[in-house]
């Protein structure tokens, strides 16, 4: 293991060899004269700690920790003073010294300290990476815009936050409902208990139904062990059901009797369980039009819609572009370690017209293909992507149905390509169920 690097400051020859001498049993040491020579060594050297003088010609103690100061991060510094100067010395440690300690030194009760500080520097280095570490992990919950429509949902959200009511999050793909949802359950009473995610048309029917209600043992071939679902898992906190509109009948009735009574039983199982969970639901479907289609259970829907909360598509809320390309702009410069600070008023214009079917995801995207496209300081319009650049009209005039779909058929199949033919992961590149793709495949016989 390395040994710890102290660094001696002091203008004293005497003073300086003493100390290295005494200290190098058990650390490395290295000498300056003044503070000046003391920030060189320091430059070049991987240095653990400072044991510095208080007065010295040149740059003196105080001047040597306020350059200490300016330096993104610095090792501790303990300083020696004479029983004189303790005043100066406890001025020092307000502007950020460790400690100090006092001549005639006392090698053993020097190294004590010194073990005490290197501990407490260790301590706060591991709680900065634990604290990065817990940003990078947690969800992000700034919805930016400032449109209204945007801050009309920001203060909902909030708002329901407070209760634990069942809300139903509406919106098109893309446009942020996941994150409402994380909003929400971050500032609700139980935002320190489970927070369960469950896609509903990522699982077949049969499996779903296990996925939430949980199974006992042999409850159906391969049911090896009971097992709990998401609902058990979620007690306490929150469960998201993502694309509520593809929840199969036989579930929809499940779901319905929990929200009546909070019981329900694992699929083969007698036993009548009781969990109190809150339930957020989220989809892109309309669904009182499934109401009147008679696929989507209409008692459910007044449940589940306790609070209902509409994400208006980004083509509404255009307001929001301008702050949302800035701040996706500075993520991915910063995530591709680019310069770029600007995009040019044509690109601007370009992102304005375009209508934004995949909405923010999509406008995340576009933007970061663009960054790492980009050459120069500026984000102009030989880095966008080309479909930013296809006139809406034009292509208005070669469909019937719009452009909307016609782009959309357009992504799936270069998606496919990419994938070869990979639905999986086309459906997870699209940000789309997997059994939506496979309706859209075979609405246009791909
Ligand atoms: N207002 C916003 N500000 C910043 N980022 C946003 C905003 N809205 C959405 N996003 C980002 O856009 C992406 C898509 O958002 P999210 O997953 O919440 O959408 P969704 O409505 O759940 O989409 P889907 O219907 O595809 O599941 C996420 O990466 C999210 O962080
Ligand atoms: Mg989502």
């Amino acid at each position: 293991m390395k040994r710890t690097t102290i660094l001696i400051v002091d203008d004293d020859n005497m003073t300086r060899q003493t100390l290295s001498l005494a200290l190098a049993d058990d650390y490395d040491t290295m000498t300056a004269k003044n503070g000046k020579s003391a920030l060189e060594t320091l430059e070049k050297n991987d240095i653990n700690l400072i044991l510095s003088d208080l007065f010295m010609p040149g740059m003196n103690g105080i001047e040597l920790l306020e350059e200490l100061n300016k330096l993104p991060e610095t090792p501790p510094v303990i300083f020696i003073t004479g029983q004189a100067s303790v005043e100066t010395a406890v001025q020092a440690m307000k502007l950020g010294a460790y400690d100090y300690v006092t001549k005639p030194i006392n090698i053993d009760r020097l190294c004590l300290l010194i073990e005490k500080t290197l501990e407490t520097q260790k301590l706060k280095e591991e709680n900065i990476f634990l604290k990065k570490k817990i940003k990078e992990n947690f969800p992000d919950l700034s919805l930016i815009g400032d449109s209204p429509s945007l801050q009309k949902i920001k203060d909902l959200a909030q708002q329901v936050a407070t209760t634990t009511a069942t809300v139903l999050i509406e919106g098109e793909t893309g446009t942020g409902k996941e994150m409402v949802t994380n909003i929400i359950h971050y500032n609700s009473p139980v935002a320190h208990g489970p927070f369960i995610k469950v896609n509903c048309s990522a699982f077949a029917e049969g499996i779903l139904e296990s996925e939430l209600f949980g199974h006992e043992k042999g409850a159906f071939t391969g049911a090896v062990a009971s097992k709990k679902g998401r609902f058990e898992l979620a007690d306490g906190g929150t469960l998201f059901l993502d694309e509520i509109g593809e929840m199969p009948a036989s579930i929809q009735v499940k779901l319905l009797r929990f929200l009546q009574e909070k019981t329900f039983e694992r699929v083969g199982g007698t036993k009548t369980l009781k969990v109190d969970v809150r339930i957020i639901s989220a989809t892109n479907k309309d669904l009182v039009e499934m109401v009147k289609e008679g696929t989507f259970r209409e008692d459910l829907y007044y449940r589940l819609r306790v609070v209902k909360i509409e994400v208006p598509p980004l083509r509404e809320r255009k307001e929001d572009l301008p702050l949302l390309v800035d701040n996706f702009l500075k993520k991915f410069t910063d995530r591709h370690g680019k310069q770029i600070n600007k995009v040019t008023d044509e690109v601007m214009s370009l992102i304005k017209q375009y209508k934004w079917p995949g909405n923010i995801r999509e406008l995340m995207n576009c933007i970061e293909s663009s960054v790492v496209m980009a050459r120069g300081d500026i984000l102009d319009v030989d880095s966008i992507p080309e479909y930013l650049t296809y006139r809406a009209n034009d292509l208005e005039m070669n469909g019937e149905e719009g452009l909307l779909p016609e782009l959309e058929r357009k992504t799936i199949r270069e998606v496919l390509d990419k994938t070869a033919g990979d639905k999986v992961r086309a459906a997870k590149i699209l940000g789309i169920g997997l059994r939506t793709l496979y309706r859209k495949i075979e609405k246009w016989g791909m």
